[in-house]
């Protein structure tokens, strides 16, 4: 089965050789062609190249599936989302009321609020509602244009419900054409039954959570909410030196509240991405610097939750890659749309489109750990990408907040 894209506007992020990810001043290097065409085949991309050099009489001897006319389109690779909480029971519209009203996250964790209430709920739902409701989710955020998504478990905080949200991870990455990695978040929040008792509550994640979840090998990383008010460094330390036992490798939620140390502590276990990142200093920087970590930026949440943003541009001017997320969540992230994110990128943290695009692809790509499938569009990855309504070129993507301006969308080389 084949599908071939011609009179490519722009075809965006294209690649010939791998790239790990772009960092520094390469952020702001689209790589990307004019007047092109695209050729998939089955699941995957065949080729690409200039109009010009499109040998027509070699393809009409095979049998072409369909042709689709692209002129004055772009076609970019689709989003990879790094980080999302997107299995939950309900939302919280409610705290969002008091968030306006000028209750703060953390206050409103400490009246049970926040993560708890979303504990609360999740133990009382089947696995049947929460795949439905997940899948209600996975099917918005991809005609957004996202193709690949990181999902974590951390509302159920007990072994049980830990293990039912994973099993519903698990049957989204069987049932939809998503790219998928799962992350075991235990380490999301004390649950009410264990509060004064932490320490017995990081025992059991690591002596029954993570040999359960290893067992069914429901995780792909293991991640902790290293934070002023949440888990300390010490704990965090120790759950993931646990799940590095069972090849679970660490993906933190870090410095969103404080200097936490939570940078250091994923840095030290070779985290595939630190994320959130609002507190970030001279030594946070130098220590990611020296790492093979991605630096992950969450403009949604610091919107939703108006906090203070990361310091993204002396993070790129000393020459670190950047990573952007949606955090999508029911508690300070109820969105997926990565399109938005980019807009958040440019407007809040002075991000240039390039820059944001590459953010959203190739270098989400790499925080997720799909870099070898997905992020760009490179002969032989999935053909994963979406193709815009008529637009001027890449800056109105970000520009346009409120459009949608995706007009048709493909995974696995099959359009939605
Ligand atoms: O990434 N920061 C910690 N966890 C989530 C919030 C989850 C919630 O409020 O439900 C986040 O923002
Ligand atoms: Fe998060």
């Amino acid at each position: 089965m084949k599908t071939l894209i011609t009179n490519i506007k722009q075809l965006v992020q294209v690649g010939t050789s791998p790239r790990k990810w772009v960092a520094g001043k390469e952020m702001s290097v689209l790589p990307h062609m004019d007047n092109a065409y695209l050729l998939i085949e089955d699941e995957r991309i065949a080729a690409f190249g200039k109009m010009e050099d499109l040998d027509y009489s070699k393809l009409e001897e095979t049998d072409l599936l369909q042709e689709i006319d692209a002129s004055g389109r772009l076609v970019l690779p689709s989003f990879c989302d790094s980080h999302t909480h997107l299995v939950y029971a309900g939302s919280r519209e409610i705290e969002y009321i008091d968030k306006i009203r000028g209750l703060s996250y953390e206050e409103i964790a400490q009246r049970g609020g926040g993560i708890l209430n979303s504990a609360e709920r999740i133990r009382h739902a089947s696995e049947e509602e929460l795949y439905e409701d997940a899948y209600a989710r996975i099917e918005e955020i991809a005609s957004f244009g996202t193709g690949a998504v990181e999902i974590k478990s951390g509302y159920g905080l007990d072994t049980e419900s830990e293990l039912k949200m994973l099993r519903v991870i698990r049957r989204l990455k069987e049932t939809t054409p998503l790219l998928i990695k799962a992350t075991f978040l235990g380490a999301h929040a004390v649950p009410a039954e264990y509060k004064g008792r932490q320490t017995e509550y990081v025992n059991l994640i690591i002596n029954e959570m993570i040999p359960a979840i290893a067992a069914e090998d429901l995780a792909d990383y293991i991640d902790v909410f290293c934070d002023k008010g949440f888990f300390t460094v010490e704990d965090t330390d120790r759950i993931l030196n646990a799940g590095m036992k069972y090849g679970m490798r660490a993906k933190i939620h870090a410095n969103e509240l404080d200097y936490s140390g939570g940078v250091q502590v994923g840095v030290k276990y070779n985290a595939i991405s630190v994320d959130h990142l609002e507190y970030i200093g001279q030594e946070e920087i130098a220590c990611l610097l020296d790492s093979d970590t991605m630096p992950t930026i969450l403009p949604g949440a610091a919107f939703f939750l108006n906090m203070p943003y990361s310091p993204v541009r002396s993070m790129i001017n000393a020459g670190l890659p950047i990573a952007l997320a949606s955090d999508y969540n029911p508690g300070s992230s109820p969105s997926g749309n990565m399109k938005f994110v980019m807009s958040l990128g440019c407007i809040n943290y002075k991000m240039l489109p390039e820059e944001v695009i590459n953010a959203t692809t190739l270098n989400s790509a790499y925080a997720m750990g799909v870099e070898e499938k997905a992020g760009s569009i490179e002969v032989g990855k999935l053909a994963n990408f979406y193709i815009t309504k008529p637009i001027s070129g890449i800056e109105y993507l970000p520009y346009a907040y409120g459009s949608n301006l995706i007009d048709r969308v493909f995974l696995q080389g099959k359009q939605l």
